[in-house]
């Protein structure tokens, strides 16, 4: 408080003094920040404050002749706009209109939503969290922020760091899976990715945690659901990874739709001020997400939109995404003495702050750039590189790899289209720059002979991939799978595609069943009829249900939505040119009933680890978080302890080199709060070659890998037994 109040006074007289000087301290980009701040936000009336803490957007659907026309409904004093268009032209024709046309010159914030990739398309984050790498992961949000830039968006709406524990919320895509380290080490990793060390740096753009706070636990994954989650688990659960993206540097965060213990994420004082702006300090400001501020009505919280108003901003919301009811209601509110000029000028200041730290000021316009200019092989030989890493083989009874001579049937809706492996919220991409399984197949195969046949539609309809719904709870149509039939008798092993449609996944894509479309499955039947190894590749962006195929198909490689070189990364893995070393970053159930399954659960009070549903369904999932096969065969040497200090030694006891992850869970059989049967604390990705015998280490801390945070958000440790597993070993220690 003190120190803010003397920031304010030394502002003020050095704003005096450059007042008089002619120069504005805000203009100077040698003057600190705080500075800048204070020097801009007393000079601003209160219109041109609830301008600069409201969103608009502008773009695609604009008829150039019209923009100006639909940008008065944005005025150039507004502070930021959501920007659709892949390059820096419009941007930079409405920022000249802010710089050059207003009276204080105020740039605008772009911001877009860049989920995985801008032109360049890299595999969904749900597919970059199965590579558990996120420092390749962080290569490719590097290239991301880069395309960003050059098209004039300054603030991409990622990373999404909400724990999603239920498949059929479509939104699972977006994110990093179930698992709270997991995700933490990922918005880290993804914030530096686009922020850099110093975000006004060229090539480097704002990053936007999102959704704040707990809208991965959307009931029955229907999408904008009420979520309640008691206060033990949203401090275990769903606030690390925003707290790890905060450490990280993260300058904004977007406020979630959601309505958390009866009060929205949108006018929730105890998460937006005092959790992440009280306890953790978080100096950047928080944005709504779409219309959030005036859905407050439909969640019942707010009266009207004034009082949805009211609510959001005094809870802390900083900016209105979209919904104009900052700029139509604060004048008034601020006349009735309901908001105070002093909140209003916060969050003004807040986001001031940011479009000082991000170099807006001196660097508002960008050199205009051709989209496909942008691309380079270079960067699609990275998009290769993570879509490889995150495919994970689930299932593989010696077919693969295939040999170099094999002749191949390859089958299914997914083989030759190059736009759903794209995935749901791509951004600009072109599908023309894809590389579908079928052409990398045939590069792979020289030697053999790559048979085509589609099968079926990838929704069974044959109509629209875009609306599956109505098509995909249908009978199987009577199709006639001949063809692939006749395909499949002709060659050495099938090759089958099956998956989701294009934007089965994303916002508001909520599944009510998790399987693939029926036709789909009739189509893997009447194949493994044949007798032949059945290869099931399957695109997806969230957990399927796979107990229909697991039994009879040879193996299983699930590849998400991989982006751009989906294709060659399937090719590669096929051939064995690369070794397979994803791993599932969400379980997969065994049957939708099983849902929400997690690894990370707490105990039951009986001890039977699982036991079967009396319909004879198990309890255990299909797959655990963590799973995935590799073409090597590792061996882990017994745990050893020293103090703090944890090893393991891997072996590549096969012939093939391979990328192996260790990952280390703790468990604490005994605390005052009862932690999950096991937490990851730490994973570890490295080269092992045939033969080859090489350490992992993992340092442990008391407080941070033993310890626990209570429902206030304290941490403690507690002395006692404890246990440390890595692949099938483990040891039982105490620790005090
Ligand atoms: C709504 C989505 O929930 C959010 O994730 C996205 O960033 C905004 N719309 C802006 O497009």
């Amino acid at each position: 408080m003190r120190r803010s109040r003397f920031i304010l006074t030394l502002s003020v007289l050095v704003c005096s003094v450059s007042l008089y000087a002619g120069t504005p301290v805000y203009k100077d980009a040698g003057a600190p920040v705080e500075q800048r701040v204070e020097d801009l936000l007393q000079r601003m009336t209160l219109r041109e404050k609830i301008l600069q803490i409201s969103q608009g957007f502008i773009g695609t659907n604009d008829n150039p002749n019209n923009v100006m026309d639909n940008f008065k409904n944005f005025p150039p004093e507004t502070g930021s706009l959501i920007y659709y268009s892949n390059t820096s032209e419009l941007g930079n024709m409405l920022q000249k209109e802010a710089v050059e046309g207003t009276r204080l010159g105020i740039p605008i914030l772009f911001g877009y939503d860049a989920i995985h990739g801008f032109i360049t398309e890299f595999p969904i984050p749900l597919a970059q969290a199965a590579s558990f790498n996120p420092e390749l992961a962080a290569r490719a949000n590097e290239i991301c922020a880069g395309e960003c830039y050059d098209a004039g968006v300054h603030w991409t709406f990622s990373p999404m760091v909400d724990i999603a524990r239920d498949p059929r919320w479509g939104r699972v895509m977006e994110g990093y899976g179930e698992d709270p380290y997991l995700a933490s080490r990922f918005a880290e990793a993804v914030v530096k990715a686009y922020q850099g060390d110093d975000p006004s740096q060229p090539g480097r753009i704002l990053s936007c945690l999102k959704h704040y706070v707990g809208y991965g636990a959307s009931e029955a994954g229907r999408d904008y659901t009420a979520v309640d989650i008691s206060r033990q688990t949203l401090w275990d659960t769903y606030l690390p990874p925003f707290k790890a993206g905060v450490e990280a540097g993260a300058l904004t965060l977007m406020g979630a739709f959601n309505t958390l213990n009866g009060i929205p994420a949108s006018a929730n004082h105890y998460t937006l001020t005092d959790v992440l702006k009280e306890k953790w300090n978080f100096e950047g400001f928080v944005v709504s997400d779409w219309g959030s501020v005036e859905q407050l009505v439909n969640q019942r919280a707010a009266a009207d939109l004034k009082e949805a108003a009211e609510k959001s901003i005094n809870a802390g919301m900083d900016m209105d995404m979209c919904d104009n009811v900052f700029i139509d209601n604060l004048e008034e509110l601020v006349q009735e003495g309901k908001v105070s000029v002093a909140t209003i000028d916060e969050a003004v200041r807040r986001v001031l702050r940011v479009k000082f730290r991000s170099g807006l000021f001196e660097n508002p316009y960008r050199d205009v750039k051709d989209a496909d200019s942008v691309v380079s092989e270079q960067k699609f030989a990275l998009a290769q590189e993570l879509a490889q890493e995150s495919m994970v083989l689930l299932k593989n009874d010696g077919v693969l790899p295939l040999s170099a001579d094999s002749d191949i049937a390859l089958i299914g809706p997914i083989a030759e289209d190059k736009d759903i492996v794209l995935g749901g919220w791509r951004s600009h991409s072109d599908s023309k720059h894809s590389v579908s399984i079928r052409e990398a197949l045939e590069g792979e195969f020289p030697g053999g002979r790559i048979l085509y046949s589609e099968g079926c539609d990838v929704a069974g309809s044959g109509t629209d991939n875009e609306n599956p719904y109505g098509h995909i709870r249908d009978e199987a149509h009577d199709y006639d799978y001949s063809h692939a039939v006749r395909t499949a008798r002709k060659s050495d092993v099938v090759v089958l595609c099956l998956g989701e449609g294009k934007f089965w996944t994303g916002e508001n894509k909520t599944r009510a069943s998790i399987s693939l479309p029926d036709d789909q499955i009739a189509l893997f039947d009447k194949l493994c009829k044949l007798g032949k190894k059945v290869v099931v590749v399957v695109e997806a962006g969230r957990p399927l249900d796979l107990t229909p195929i697991e039994s009879r198909a040879s193996a299983i490689l699930y590849i998400w939505s991989p982006g751009h070189r989906g294709g060659p990364a399937v090719a590669g893995i096929l051939s064995g040119r690369y070794n397979p070393s994803g791993r599932l970053p969400m379980t997969f159930p065994y049957g939708i009933g099983q849902v929400p399954i997690y690894y990370n659960h707490r105990a039951s009070c009986r001890y039977s680890p699982w036991g079967d549903y009396i319909d004879g369904t198990p309890m255990a999932p299909l797959y655990d978080f963590g799973y995935g096969l590799s073409y090597s065969t590792f061996k882990y040497s017994e745990i050893t302890l020293d103090g703090l200090t944890a090893k393991v030694s891997v072996t590549n006891t096969s012939d093939r080199d391979g990328k192996e992850t260790v990952l280390w869970f703790v468990s604490d059989p005994s605390c005052s709060i009862a932690r999950p049967v096991k937490e990851l604390k730490y994973f570890e990705k490295k080269l092992i070659k045939a033969g080859e015998t090489v350490e992992f280490v993992f340092n442990m801390d008391k407080v941070r890998d033993l310890g626990y945070v209570d429902p206030e958000g304290n941490e403690f440790f507690e002395g006692g037994a404890f246990i440390i597993s890595a692949g099938d070993e483990s040891l039982n220690f105490e620790m005090y």
